[in-house]
C-alpha cells in the first residue's frame, strides 16, 4: 500500500493546474442565459405599460414588471418588492448603512450609536463578515446546524442585549454547508423575544432557487410572511440576485420586505439616485418571461450542470477517504457550496499542500470572521466553475492532503 506521501508526491508530480476556490458559474451555465444579450432590441425603448425606459422617470423601488417577477421569486407582492442594481450585496449594505446612520423604522434612534452587534452563522459567507465589519459591527457567531442555525444560541443573545440588532444568514442552501432552515425554526426566529424592538433578520437567499434536485427541492421559508404572522411585521428583509441564474455580477439585486420598510428604503435610496438602471431590468424581464419555462426551467438546466459537480466531489472523497475518519462533509441538496471539516486541526495545511500541487482552494479560515476558525479544521469547496472531471481530480488531491495532513499532524502528538 502506498504511503500518504507517496500518493500525495504522485499527484504533485501531474503538474495539476485545478481550481476549486471560487464559487462561480461555468461557461455552461452562462451559455443558457446567452439570450439575456439579445433579449431587447433597438424599437425596445419602453416597457409595456408604457414607461420610457431611456429617461428617468419609473419610480425608485424598480419596474413594476421586474417587482413582480422577482417578488415571485421571493414569495411577496410587487409592493413588498424592490429590485436595484446588480448586486444583492450591495442592497445589503445600503439597509445596513442606513440602520447605522438613522435607524430602521423601529429604532429608537441611529445603530452607530448603540455599538451594533450582528448574528452571524459560521461556518459562513466570507463576504457577509467583510460587509460587517467593514461597517463597524461587532459580530457574533452561533453555529450553522442541519436545520438552520442554532436558535437557542440566537435567541439567548438576542435576548441578552439590546446591542444585538439581528442576524444575517443565507437561509437556502447556505455557504457553505448547503443547509436549508426549517419552518419550525423559522417561526421561531420570526417569533423571537429579542431584546432590542429593532431586532432584523437579514436574510441572504442567494440560493433559493437553485435546487440540484428541482423534483425533491428543499421548501424555502417566507421571512417576511412569517414575521407578519408572529406580529414583527418589519423585522425581515430578505435578499437575492440574478447572479447565479443568469450572470454573476451583471444583473439584478432585489430584497422583499414590509410595505413600510419598502417605503423607508425608498426614501434612503431616493436620496442617493433617481433610480436604478431600467434597461438592465426590462432585459432581465423580457428575457425570464420568454426562456421556455421560465425561471424554474433555467434553474433546473442549471441543476442538469452542477449536479454530477457536487457528486463528484461526494463520490471522490468518500472513495478516497471513506470510512477513515479524518473528515466530514456535507452533501447539499441545492446551492454552490460544500461544507469540509477535517477531524484534526490541519485546514490550513490541506489548502498549502493542495496549492503546492496545483489545486487552488478557499484559504482555510475564511468562513469564520477575521478568518479565524476556531477548530482549524473547516475548508469550503467550489465545485461549480470546472469541469465534472477536473472537480473529480482535484478532489482526490484534497483527499491525499487531508491523508498526508492528518499523518503529519498526529506524528507530532
Ligand atoms: C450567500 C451569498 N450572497 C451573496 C452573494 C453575491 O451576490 P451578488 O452578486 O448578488 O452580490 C454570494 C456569492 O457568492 C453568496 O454566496
Amino acid at each position: 500500500m502506498t504511503s500518504a506521501r507517496e500518493q500525495y508526491e504522485a499527484f504533485q508530480a501531474r503538474g495539476l493546474k485545478l481550481n476549486i476556490e471560487r464559487g462561480q458559474p461555468s461557461d455552461q451555465d452562462f451559455d443558457l442565459s446567452r439570450g439575456l444579450l439579445s433579449a431587447l432590441n433597438d424599437q425596445d425603448t419602453h416597457t409595456e405599460t408604457g414607461l420610457d425606459l431611456r429617461n428617468y422617470p419609473g419610480g425608485v423601488a424598480g419596474l413594476p414588471e421586474a417587482r413582480a417577477l422577482f417578488g415571485s421569486m421571493l414569495g411577496v407582492k410587487a409592493a413588498n418588492t424592490i429590485v436595484w442594481n446588480n448586486a444583492s450585496l450591495e442592497l445589503q449594505a445600503h439597509v445596513l448603512t442606513w440602520a447605522l446612520l438613522k435607524g430602521l423604522p423601529a429604532s429608537s434612534g441611529p445603530w452607530v450609536q448603540q455599538r451594533p452587534q450582528m448574528i452571524v452563522t459560521v461556518p459562513g459567507y466570507d463576504r457577509h463578515f467583510l460587509l460587517l465589519q467593514t461597517l463597524g459591527f461587532e459580530l457574533l457567531t452561533v453555529q450553522m446546524q442541519s436545520d438552520g442555525p442554532d436558535l437557542d444560541a440566537v435567541e439567548r443573545l438576542a435576548a441578552g442585549s439590546d446591542r444585538v440588532k439581528g442576524i444575517l444568514f443565507v437561509p437556502t442552501y447556505s455557504n457553505p454547508g448547503g443547509q436549508s432552515i426549517s419552518e419550525e425554526k423559522a417561526r421561531r426566529l420570526s417569533a423571537l423575544q429579542a431584546a432590542a424592538p429593532d431586532f432584523t433578520i437579514f436574510a441572504d437567499d442567494a440560493y433559493r432557487v437553485h435546487h440540484l434536485y428541482p423534483d425533491d427541492r428543499d421548501v424555502a421559508v417566507n421571512f417576511v410572511q412569517l414575521c407578519a404572522d408572529a406580529g414583527h411585521p418589519d423585522r425581515a428583509y430578505v435578499f437575492a440576485s440574478t447572479s447565479k441564474i443568469t450572470f454573476a455580477g451583471a444583473g439584478l439585486g432585489f430584497v422583499a420586505t414590509s410595505e413600510a420598510n419598502v417605503t423607508a428604503l425608498s426614501v434612503w435610496l431616493n436620496a442617493q439616485s433617481i433610480g436604478p438602471n431600467k434597461v438592465e431590468q426590462q432585459r432581465h424581464v423580457q428575457f425570464l418571461k420568454r426562456y421556455p419555462g421560465g425561471v424554474d426551467a433555467l434553474m433546473a438546466a442549471h441543476a442538469e450542470i452542477i449536479r454530477p459537480k457536487f457528486e463528484a466531489v461526494n463520490e471522490a472523497l468518500k472513495e478516497a477517504l471513506g470510512d477513515s475518519g479524518l473528515a466530514r462533509w456535507t452533501s447539499p441538496r441545492g446551492g454552490y457550496f460544500i461544507s469540509l471539516d477535517t477531524t484534526y486541526p490541519v485546514a490550513q495545511r490541506v489548502v498549502e499542500l493542495a496549492a503546492q500541487a496545483g489545486v487552488s482552494l478557499t484559504p482555510a479560515g475564511a468562513t469564520y470572521p477575521g478568518k479565524q476558525d476556531p477548530n482549524g479544521s473547516n475548508i469550503r469547496l467550489a465545485p461549480t466553475r470546472p469541469p465534472v472531471a477536473e472537480v473529480r481530480e482535484a478532489m482526490q488531491v484534497v483527499a491525499a492532503c487531508i491523508r498526508l495532513a492528518s499523518e503529519e499532524y498526529l506524528a507530532k502528538q
